[in-house]
């Protein structure tokens, strides 16, 4: 009775296109149902032998178990299926980071900057500052670097209108300060920033010192070490840590050192330079140079920053680049 056979197949290949729950009982009612395909084959065992009738009615409700079979396979899938869906439709990514504000920080150079006020504050020194566009008397002439002076080269900036300039160093403070204050004692930590025409992994256009200046009767350049040393071995936390003043030249300080210290690879390095403040700069700000002396010293705050955070090329401080600067909180 491959009637029986046709049918079911039909009926299974029609359950399995049913696109959703519902076709899908509109199949198994054209099949299963009273009526249904299946159900009226039963009506013809009638006209049937009893013999025939016991085998093909056994066939026919074996075939109807398949094709229950069947539906239910496709009833699970169907509703699997539309859960899926749904999951996906209604998805929440709990994966995702959540939104948060997060603070502010200062940055690593504003950092140590503060740091180096706080100290030289520690021992009685006062904040000062002046304007980063200065004139050509501040910058120069005043410190003793007369137009065309060569070490005017060192020192080459951005001019502005009317010779002036962002100014190359933190000592044009020690100028406006002390026109300004006229008598000793005087002693100032002036942080800022300055700017040369200089670019490379430890040159940047522009950086920051703090310049330190002291004038008072009687300071000498023991007063000097033993002030600066005080300071960087308590900025770098070091009892320890060895520091040298190598002679050198700048045209505001007679004599003039360069600072080095000594690095953990053992090698010396400049960390800024200082020297006792010439009497030429003195006789131009009206204080006598015959009656006080005084020292001054400038340092790199962002080699400061570089040595203390283990930072080794500038640059980084400047890119703006949050996973770097989040690190110095
Ligand atoms: N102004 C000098 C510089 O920028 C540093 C310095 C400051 C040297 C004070 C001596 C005294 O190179």
């Amino acid at each position: 009775m491959h009637n029986v056979d046709q049918i079911t197949a039909n009926g299974i290949q029609a359950l399995q296109a049913a696109a959703d729950q519902q076709a899908l009982e509109l199949v198994k009612a054209q099949y299963l149902g009273k009526s249904g395909e299946l159900n009226a084959l039963l009506k013809q065992l009638g006209s049937m032998s009893p013999e025939e009738r016991k085998t093909v009615g056994a066939h026919i409700n074996e075939c109807k178990n398949r094709f229950q079979e069947a539906y239910n396979a496709k009833r699970d899938a169907l509703a699997a299926a539309k859960l899926e869906a749904q999951l996906a439709a209604e998805a929440l990514d709990i994966t995702l980071p959540g939104r948060h504000q997060s603070a502010g920080g200062l940055h690593p150079v504003t950092l140590t900057l503060q740091r180096v006020v706080e100290l030289f504050h520690g021992m009685g020194f006062e904040v000062a500052d002046g304007p980063e566009i200065e004139d050509d008397f501040h910058n120069f002439q005043a410190l003793n670097i007369p137009q065309n002076h060569p070490a005017r080269a060192m020192q080459d900036t951005f001019y502005v209108e009317n010779g002036d300039v962002l100014r190359t160093h933190t000592s044009p403070i020690q100028i406006r300060y002390m026109l300004d204050k006229q008598h000793p004692p005087i002693r100032i930590i002036a942080p800022g920033r300055v700017y040369r025409v200089d670019s490379d992994a430890t040159h940047s256009p522009m950086f920051h010192q703090a310049e330190g200046l002291w004038v008072e009767e009687g300071v000498t350049f023991a007063d000097l070490k033993a002030v600066f040393t005080d300071f960087i071995r308590r900025f770098f936390e070091r009892d320890d840590l060895q520091v040298r003043f190598r002679p050198s030249f700048f045209p505001f300080t007679e004599p003039s050192a360069e600072i080095d210290i000594m690095g953990d690879n053992g090698k010396w390095l400049e960390v800024g330079g200082c020297g006792m403040v010439h009497p030429n700069v003195l006789n131009n700000v009206n204080i006598d140079p015959e009656k006080y002396t005084g020292f001054a010293f400038g340092i790199g705050l962002d080699r400061f920053a570089m040595l203390r955070y283990g930072v080794n090329d500038l640059r980084l401080f400047f890119d703006n680049d949050l996973n770097v600067l989040k690190q110095f909180r």
